[in-house]
């Protein structure tokens, strides 16, 4: 069974539609910056402050290649994974990509005041920061097999579109419908 991979942006909301996804579908969650965290005993600030972006992506490499080797789960990625394109070759080997996206306004309403994301703690115009790094991974976040706004949506509604996605695109996706569904 191919697993369900959530791509986008940070703050789009991979982590909270990845886990409401998974637990409808009962299957198997997983987020890649809490594998990466657990791996290397580290939080994602202090890999990014102590070892650096370069050494976060290495890490970030190898936890796709062992996720992506396994199957039937749901994989909520960074939002950086997909710049890598051998991460993005890897995910979508058995993997159905869904792609969330949200407007800069909503995102920066979304991650503003929170630490956990070095990318976004620089000093000055955080909106601006977010529509620039947003222009320049368009065209990654663009390659998913599917894409859900979720500026206006619960996390609920998401699920729902992307469960009638994958139950609509059935034949054309190599969906084999989970029992529970
Ligand atoms: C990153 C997104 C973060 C995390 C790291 C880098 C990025 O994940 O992997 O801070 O490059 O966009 P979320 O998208 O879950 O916030």
């Amino acid at each position: 069974m191919k697993n369900i991979v959530l791509i986008g942006f940070m703050g789009t909301g991979k982590t909270a539609v990845g886990r409401r996804l998974a637990s409808r579908l009962g299957r198997k969650f997983i987020d890649t910056d809490a594998e990466i965290e657990r791996v290397t005993g580290k939080t994602i600030p202090q890999i990014f402050a102590q070892d650096g972006e370069l050494r976060f992506r290495s890490e970030e490499r190898l936890v796709i290649q062992k996720l992506s080797r396994q199957e039937g789960m749901v994989i909520a990625t960074g939002g950086g994974a997909v710049l890598n394109p051998e991460n993005m070759a890897d995910l979508k080997r058995n993997g159905i990509t869904i792609c969330l996206t949200a407007e800069p306004e909503i995102i920066y309403q979304r991650v503003r005041g929170k630490k956990h994301r070095p990318l976004l703690n620089k000093k000055g115009d955080l909106l601006g920061q977010i529509k620039e790094l947003l222009d320049r991974r368009k065209p990654f976040y663009q390659a998913a097999d599917y894409t859900v706004d979720t500026s206006y949506k619960t996390p609920e509604k998401v699920v729902d579109e992307i469960i009638a996605y994958l139950t609509a695109g059935n034949l054309k996706n190599g969906w084999e419908p989970d029992s529970n569904l």
